[in-house]
């Protein structure tokens, strides 16, 4: 079950996606008991945030949608919270937002030498912060990604938006590839989507006039041709979380053979809490049995073309 994300270690591939259950230190030590093989933490601003106002998140027939407004308790917090889960032995991944361009790299300066996180994750695709989505302007991620690849030797990986347009694929590999990227996690919530409840008339979420980012099985399909996409164009440089829509074993065995590293489930945990590592881990393992691989690099990768 043993795989790696940039060099780091990790006991199975599957850890819990930035965002649900992830702000405070009781929910991160909380992850450091279940079977997530990361720590990974809430995507954190410079100032503490409390968010949008509620109902600013709500699960629904096919996933979620949520315009949680980046609540977290700044990233002083998180790097003191990264000191003390140190003692779980388990790596711990830091989540870096900006609400400005400027913000991304004081951030990591402190993550970097701080040096208590294995991978910085940085969030280039929040589509609720107010602004529009730094992934999707590709002059605004080549500054982000030059004031922050050279401040330490902490793996440094990017969140992604999901792309739909070719010169996009090719376009961010060329920044991920020049700026040493260590790794890509594909892809964040869809952005500016909407769910109405025909009882109310009304969106299910009440920021934003109810458009939120878009999770769960919904997003799935998009999240998969994104990983393959980018596993194509980086052959192998360089590791890929999978992120979308992964509630059961078949959808890890689905990331990994699209090339997938490892992958962050985000819905279900926030519905299950850690019964959701457990099950998918067990149902991974079943599908490995019974087709008779023994390790993750038996068939990472390898979709088979009609
Ligand atoms: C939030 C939502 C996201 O999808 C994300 O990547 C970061 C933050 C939020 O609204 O809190």
């Amino acid at each position: 079950m043993e795989t790696q994300i940039a060099g780091v270690k990790l006991t199975n591939p599957v850890c819990n996606a930035s965002g649900p259950r992830d702000t405070t230190f009781e929910e991160l030590q909380y992850i450091a008991h279940t079977e997530s093989s990361v720590i990974v933490m809430k995507s954190c601003t410079i100032n503490p945030r409390e968010g949008n106002p509620e109902p600013r998140y709500k699960k629904t027939e096919y996933g979620s949608i949520q315009a949680m407004g980046l609540p977290n308790l700044g990233y002083h917090e998180y790097i003191k919270y990264a000191h003390i889960l140190r003692a779980y032995d388990k790596p711990i991944m830091a989540s870096v937002a900006g609400i400005n361009i400027e913000d991304y790299a004081i951030i990591v300066q402190s993550f970097q030498s701080n040096n208590d996180v294995d991978l910085i994750e940085i969030n280039l695709s929040c589509p609720n912060a107010g602004k529009s989505i730094i992934g999707y302007d590709l002059a605004s991620m080549e500054e982000v990604l030059k004031q922050i690849s050279k401040l330490g030797c902490i793996p440094i990986g990017l969140k992604l938006p999901a792309y739909y347009d070719d010169r996009y694929f090719e376009k961010v590999t060329d920044l991920v590839l020049k700026y040493n990227i260590s790794f890509i996690s594909c892809i964040n919530s869809i952005g500016n989507t909407l769910c109405i409840d025909i009882d109310t008339e009304s969106p299910v979420i009440s920021p934003q006039e109810g458009f939120g980012g878009l999770s769960g099985h919904y997003i799935k399909p998009v999240a998969i041709a994104n990983v393959r996409r980018f596993y194509r164009l980086l052959q192998g440089r360089v590791s890929i979380f999978g992120v979308g829509g992964v509630s059961s074993g078949k959808d890890v065995f689905e990331y990994i053979l699209m090339g997938a590293d490892a992958v962050q489930i985000g819905t279900a945990f926030q519905e299950e809490g850690e019964y959701a590592f457990q099950r998918i881990l067990f149902e991974f393992e079943f599908i490995l049995k019974k087709k008779g691989y023994k390790t993750i690099a038996d068939f990472k990768g390898n979709l088979k073309y009609q």
